[in-house]
């Protein structure tokens, strides 16, 4: 605990007082299992992990042998498992995952095209996981381990399924996942009318055919996500012997560590294990190199502009570039653009072209005046976090939602990266860096974001030590998750209520029927007759 007792107790002393006080002392070290996922998702889980082993923890990270992020580290314990595919294989998926962003085919062909490598590149993570599972002697030698508890990014769950069989409490690690599986996996509602849809390009206030498009993307998505996700329920099924779906495979998790922030994200409901950790990302900042220092110093008073689209995008096609290149060289600040395909000719002499680039060193810098970006979950934070405006270029999955919610907040312009012109970019740059309202309402999310009673990484790393010391945390699961869909929904309830309603009105209905033909129905017919003769 010291560690974060004297490091964010000088930021706010009432939180960490009481985290200190509930936690008990630095003797208990604990053993934690770590099943990431490759790629940018990794390395925001290192901080954490770091964290842990600085506390006395001892890690243990176990991965694929075929891992292009995922190495071995100084802070823990690296164990990979065989898979039946190479580094190649998967270096080719991210490589072609980059390049179909740019594939101008008519829609439908898109779509089955996508549908196709989704299938394909999930069925080939499938069998490494399945490699590992039906792996007796890794598994065993897990089980020998002892580990209090398993730190794991649900995105493909795997862990989750490691976790069920080694009766481990899981903390999970994500941004969010897919057709909404995270929130139907911890029964937190999330009323169509005002919880925008992922992919939707909705806000959190939404007409009514916006609203009707919300309601068709949830009554759609599930099967979208099917092809991914269904096998590992079979998976599952088949290791654990008893029946499982996917929901059952994520809904027993401890703590969900969530890579959200309502200052990005809309205001919506959240349960009791859920914790906000966003911004996670952007907390350790260091001195940008010589290189980088000197590229800096020599912008001047117009200052730089940053340029990442990502580590999957490797190549642009030819006149794209060029067009980028046009638009890079129209404005006076200097771009530093991360870009490893080949250099447009017409690339102008305030564009520097670097293989990777510092970008939260450098976006911290007071000269930073705005960030090209694809606008993933990580280079959104950072964006937040150094207060820079941005200029959005999403290419697939979530960044196309991310991007909108920084635009309804005036903090930067997207661009449709296929249909832009180099008129579109320069204006788009000149408007985020010379109109000083985007200045201002980053900065604005920017002092919100940061205005917080604990850090993101203290915060994750809390609860993980929490659910390690208490072996899970199932005092914060809702009952909601033993009910049948129509208790849920109270429609048995409603059903039974109305029951007796109706068959109260019944019963009042008959009786006065019953009553009225006793009583009017003599006077009826003397009425009638009374009538009659008056005719
Ligand atoms: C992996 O790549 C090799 C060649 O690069 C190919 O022959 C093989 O079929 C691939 N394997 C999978 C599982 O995609
Ligand atoms: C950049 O400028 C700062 C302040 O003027 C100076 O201290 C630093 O040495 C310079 N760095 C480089 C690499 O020129
Ligand atoms: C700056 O941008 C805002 C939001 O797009 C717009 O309303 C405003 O008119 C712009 N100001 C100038 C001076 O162009």
């Amino acid at each position: 605990m010291s560690v974060v007792c004297r490091s964010s107790c000088s930021l706010l002393l009432l939180p960490c007082l009481l985290l200190c006080v509930l936690g008990p002392s630095a003797s208990h070290a604990g053993k934690l299992l770590v099943i990431p996922i490759d790629g940018s998702h990794w390395l925001s889980m290192l901080g954490v992990i770091q964290q842990l082993q600085q506390k006395g923890h001892e890690v243990v990270v176990i991965a694929p042998e075929a891992s292009i992020h995922i190495k071995e580290g100084s802070f823990y314990t690296m164990r990979k498992y065989p898979v039946p595919f190479q580094n190649e294989n998967v270096t080719a998926a991210f490589v072609e995952l980059g390049r179909s962003v740019f594939d101008q085919d008519p829609f439908l062909l898109r779509v089955v095209k996508t549908y196709n490598k989704v299938k394909r590149d999930s069925s080939m993570l499938l069998s490494g996981c399945s490699h590992l599972l039906h792996n007796a002697e890794f598994m065993a030698s897990l089980e020998q381990s002892h580990f209090d508890a398993l730190l794991t990014d649900p995105f493909l769950p795997c862990g989750s399924i490691v976790a069920q069989y080694l009766s481990l409490p899981a903390v999970y690690f994500l941004n969010a996942l897919p057709c909404s599986l995270d929130l139907e996996a911890t029964q937190c509602p999330a009323p169509l009318s005002y919880v925008p849809k992922s992919l939707s390009s909705n806000t959190d206030r939404m007409n009514f055919l916006q609203r009707v498009k919300n309601m068709i993307i949830a009554l759609t998505e599930n099967f979208l996500c099917r092809v991914v996700y269904s096998p590992y329920g079979s998976l599952a099924t088949e290791i654990l012997q008893k029946e499982v779906t996917v929901k059952d495979l994520l809904s027993p998790a401890s703590i969900w560590l969530m890579r959200n922030d309502f200052v990005k994200d809309y205001p919506r409901p959240i349960m009791p294990n859920m914790v906000f950790i966003g911004g996670i990302n952007c907390l350790q900042k260091k001195a940008l190199s010589q290189e980088f220092e000197a590229y800096v110093n020599a912008s001047g008073e117009h200052g730089i502009v940053v340029f990442s689209l990502g580590s999957m995008v490797s190549e642009i096609p030819e006149k794209k570039a060029m067009e980028i290149a046009e638009a890079l060289g129209r404005i006076p600040q200097t771009v530093l653009w991360r870009y490893t395909g080949t250099r447009p000719s017409n690339l102008a002499k305030n564009t520097i072209l670097v293989k990777w680039l510092p970008q939260n060193d450098l976006l911290g810098h007071p000269k930073a005046r705005a960030f090209i970006t694809h606008s993933g979950s990580h280079g959104i934070y950072e964006g937040i976090c150094n207060g820079v405006p941005m200029v959005m270029m999403p290419l697939f999955g979530d960044q196309m939602d991310n991007a909108k919610r920084m635009e309804t907040r005036g903090a930067g312009v997207t661009l449709n990266v296929l249909e832009m012109t180099a008129d579109d970019l320069e204006n788009a740059l000149k408007t985020v860096i010379n109109n000083k309202s985007y200045k201002e309402n980053i900065m604005r999310l920017s002092s919100l974001h940061k205005d917080r009673p604990i850090e993101p990484l203290d915060l994750a790393v809390f609860w993980v030590e929490y659910v390690m010391r208490h072996k899970g945390a199932p005092h914060l699961r809702p009952a909601a998750h033993d009910l049948t869909w129509y208790q849920y929904h109270s429609l048995d309830v409603i059903g039974f209520l109305l029951a007796i309603v109706l068959t109260v009105v019944f019963i009042v209905y008959k009786s006065c029927a019953y009553g009225c033909r006793k009583c009017f129905g003599g006077k009826g017919r003397v009425k009638k007759s009374h009538k009659s003769k008056t005719h």
